[in-house]
């Protein structure tokens, strides 16, 4: 089968250390594992599990989630390295056959002997972070019941709370959601919980999804509803994307009638230029990179560093205030906040590695 035929062009471009490759014959899956910087300890990054029109586009996500790792490892200054792991799966795989896969995909994890740690992503849970540890020690977000820190999602929806404040404060005036109207894109595990925290601080939620049935679930939560592609017109306060990368382009970006865009999504921007388009519509964008962070500093944290529920709570309050120190220095240098945050985990990445935690 062909479809991987962009795979040199693009390892030739990408600036990380290595790709583990496997092709699955009895599902006919690909699995990529990006080892993108071990300069700042062992790469770690979760395992999304998505259906992908071509095995090279897997790849492509791959090495850019792989390298946003890296950077949110280095802003949140946790002594981790970034890594990230795609299974790109055939469409509509039956129970049994993904979890022959994905046994066998923790197999390989096992292989590297410790090189590469990971955890949930978009397609995963903390189920199928159960089933990896039947093979492999080298998964965080496992269950409570087995000695994990459980699902990263509520953990990285509360990371995006605090985020969402400092920007309302910066857009706003005010650090407070109240009466605020957000748009989610995406209600999976993140979106689901980030809407229930919204709904408590008395946003104005407006949800949308592909998949009809999960959005007929949260409808029936009382939450308003759009289509998927009307999501991008819909007038609202805050635009938060929290589902697949590369969303916010040129023509989505002409269309977007919020002031903020703040989401969980890893990698909504489409291109390199999709910054600088926002901040030219005065629209004000958290990079995904910091204000995404809070599932891999829960997972970490409470798994490796024996931090406490407290101390990773005070953390992901440390993400409002790492946003706020951003929004000051892109004023500042002239530069987007992208561009600002992107400075500030090349500083970190350059220190020293003595006299770190962990
Ligand atoms: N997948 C999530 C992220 O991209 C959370 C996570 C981080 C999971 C690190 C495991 C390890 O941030």
């Amino acid at each position: 089968m062909n479809g991987l035929d962009r795979f040199g062009p693009l390892l030739e471009a990408w600036s990380g250390e290595h790709v583990v490759v496997r092709y699955d014959a009895p599902t006919g899956a690909w699995i990529f594992i990006a080892i993108h910087s071990s300069r700042r300890g062992v790469p770690t990054g979760g395992t999304r599990y998505r259906v992908y029109a071509r095995p090279d586009d897997g790849l492509e996500d791959a090495l850019k989630l792989a390298a946003a790792m890296t950077r949110k490892w280095a802003v949140v200054e946790m002594p981790r390295g970034g890594g990230k792991a795609v299974i790109a799966a055939p469409p509509d795989l039956e129970r049994a056959a993904r979890d022959g896969l994905l046994l066998r995909y923790g197999e390989i994890v096992d292989s590297m002997r410790g090189s590469f740690y990971t955890g949930p992503d978009l397609g995963t849970t903390s189920v199928d972070m159960d089933l990896l540890r039947r093979r492999t020690g080298y998964v965080s977000g496992h269950s409570k019941a087995l000695g994990g820190a459980g699902d990263s999602a509520p953990f990285t929806a509360l990371g995006i709370f605090f985020g969402m404040r400092a920007c309302a404060e910066h857009a706003f005036g005010a650090d407070k959601l109240a009466g605020l109207s957000v748009v989610v894109q995406g209600v999976g595990s993140v979106g689901v919980q980030l809407i229930e925290l919204l709904k408590r601080a008395s946003a104005i939620v407006v949800a949308t999804d592909a998949d009809r049935e999960k959005l007929a679930q949260v409808e029936a939560t009382g939450v308003e509803i759009v289509e998927p592609d009307a999501v991008y017109d819909q007038e609202c306060d805050i635009f938060a994307p929290c589902a697949i990368g590369g969303v916010l382009d040129a023509a989505t970006i002409a269309r977007l009638r919020c002031r903020v865009v703040a989401g969980a999504a890893n990698n909504p921007l489409a291109g390199p230029d999709d910054a600088k388009r926002l901040a030219d519509r005065g629209i004000l964008y958290a990079p995904d990179f910091v204000i995404n962070a809070g599932g891999a500093i829960a997972l970490v944290g409470m798994e490796h560093m024996s931090l406490s529920r407290m101390q990773v709570e005070d953390r992901l309050r440390g993400i409002g205030a790492t946003l706020r120190s951003i929004f000051a220095r892109a004023k500042a240098e002239s530069i987007t906040p992208e561009e600002a945050a992107n400075r500030l985990a090349a500083e970190n990445l350059a220190k020293p590695l003595e006299g770190r935690e962990g």
